[in-house]
């Protein structure tokens, strides 16, 4: 799957390690979904586009560059909330597109709530942010939507995937680049990534006591 990209690195997979353990606490886990989350984009913004600028340093004028590209950040509610704060530290002028789907439990489809992107979303490529990849029926629908809706040049990011979302998705969007810190072993009946971390909500928002 050619779309798909496993980003390795010693930091990424010792985070990884810290932030699946159950005994993570609710702060320590929000602090390394937002350093995974910062080391995925800066790899997934490889290929931004620059534009030239003129500098002016204490010293002389300096030949810079400068990003060109408009971004628009998509966080899927809730979890992705949790990396949004990466984002910002990396790309402090991004606008945000929040999207809502809620996952039916029984039927484990997602289920659209709620849009709001910025007015000017046509003209801004998309990363879609979600730390967990499962069935990729999530993954699908917010591409959908973005789509139907005109966005071009979409990305997603993802923190753990299982291995059958990824497909299901590489099917229907092959063209859409996936990056993922993790490919775990698959989904449990209840559409659990296994071994996962759990629900990464609850974990980022300390709603499972
Ligand atoms: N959403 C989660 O939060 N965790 C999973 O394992 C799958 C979906």
């Amino acid at each position: 799957m050619k779309n798909i990209f496993k980003i390795s690195h010693p930091l990424i997979e010792h985070k990884i390690s810290i932030l699946r353990d159950k005994n993570t606490d609710p702060f320590q886990f929000r602090m390394l979904i937002d350093e995974i989350t910062y080391l995925l984009l800066f790899e997934a913004s490889r290929d931004l586009e620059l534009k030239s600028a003129k500098i002016d340093t204490p010293v002389a004028t300096a030949d810079g560059k400068k990003l060109s590209t408009k971004i628009m950040i998509c966080p899927i509610l809730r979890a992705a909330l949790g990396m949004l704060d990466a984002v910002f530290k990396l790309i402090p002028a991004a606008s945000v597109g929040f999207l809502g789907f809620q996952r039916n439990e029984e039927t484990l489809d997602a289920e659209f709530f709620y849009a709001k992107l910025p007015s000017d979303y046509k003209q801004r490529t998309a990363y879609i942010i979600d730390p967990m990849f499962a069935t990729g029926g999530t993954a699908i629908d917010a591409v959908k939507f973005l789509r139907e809706k005109g966005v071009k040049d979409i990305k997603f990011i993802s923190i753990i995937a299982a291995p059958d979302g990824l497909e299901r998705f590489n099917k229907i969007y092959p063209d859409v680049e996936v990056y993922v810190a993790a490919i775990d072993k698959g989904l449990n009946e209840k559409g659990y990534i296994v071994p996962g971390l759990g629900d990464a909500g609850d974990r980022v928002f300390n709603t499972n006591s």
